[in-house]
């Protein structure tokens, strides 16, 4: 029998567990489809590029990431880096503090940048790592790729210039995304709407 994997059992902080009720947004299928849209896209603009350097944001960025980077095509071979940037806050609300649990990237000054986020939401993540990058390497191109984009949620100025999906308000879990470190591996993108 197939695993229904619209209700998952969730623990919180204290070790109590709930069923979480996860609403399919977009399947696998879709997914991968897109992704792959979004592979030829990114390769038309960096052919003819020199080196292109993909870094993932860590931890949501992992499986975009990996399906993205198999979809991309140089003539230049690819270098893949990663950051580990986090805001904490509440599970679904970001403090708007960056934190960079992990930030150790080799020389890339002057390469042409591929930052591949999970999604961008109010914006600070992205903004404050593209700044970063421009201030410490000075990229030639820097471009941004989200697998998910929230416009309405946008609390500073942020534009990806590859995007997966744009989706409403929504709380979305899967395919890397979490809620409180649990459901990244759903194998699809899906609303968490609610717990019992
Ligand atoms: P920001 O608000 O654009 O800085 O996004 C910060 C981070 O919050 C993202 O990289 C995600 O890890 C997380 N986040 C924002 N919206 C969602 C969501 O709907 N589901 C899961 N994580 C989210
Ligand atoms: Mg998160």
């Amino acid at each position: 029998m197939a695993v229904d994997l619209s209700k998952r059992v969730y623990k919180d902080a204290g070790g109590k567990a709930g069923t979480a009720h996860i609403k399919e947004l977009f399947s696998g299928e879709k997914v991968r489809a897109r992704i792959a849209e979004m592979g030829k896209e990114i390769s038309a603009d960096f052919q003819d590029l020199e080196r292109p350097v993909v870094i993932g944001v860590m931890k949501g960025a992992i499986f975009f990431l990996s399906d993205l980077m198999r979809n991309i095509d140089t003539k230049d071979p690819l270098q893949l880096e990663f950051v580990r940037l986090a805001s904490y806050g509440s599970a679904t609300e970001s403090s708007g503090v960056i934190q960079t649990p992990y930030l150790d990237l080799p020389n890339i000054a002057h390469r042409n940048i591929i930052v591949v986020e999970d999604i961008v939401d109010s914006g600070r993540t992205a903004k404050f790592f593209l700044e970063y990058l421009r201030g410490q390497f000075d990229p030639k191109t820097l471009k941004l790729a989200a697998l998910l984009d929230k416009p309405s949620r946008r609390a500073v100025e942020c534009k990806a210039d590859y995007v997966g999906f744009t989706i409403d308000d929504l709380f979305v879990v899967g395919y890397g995304l979490d809620y409180a470190e649990q459901f990244r591996e759903l194998p699809f993108l899906g609303e968490l709407v609610n717990f019992s």
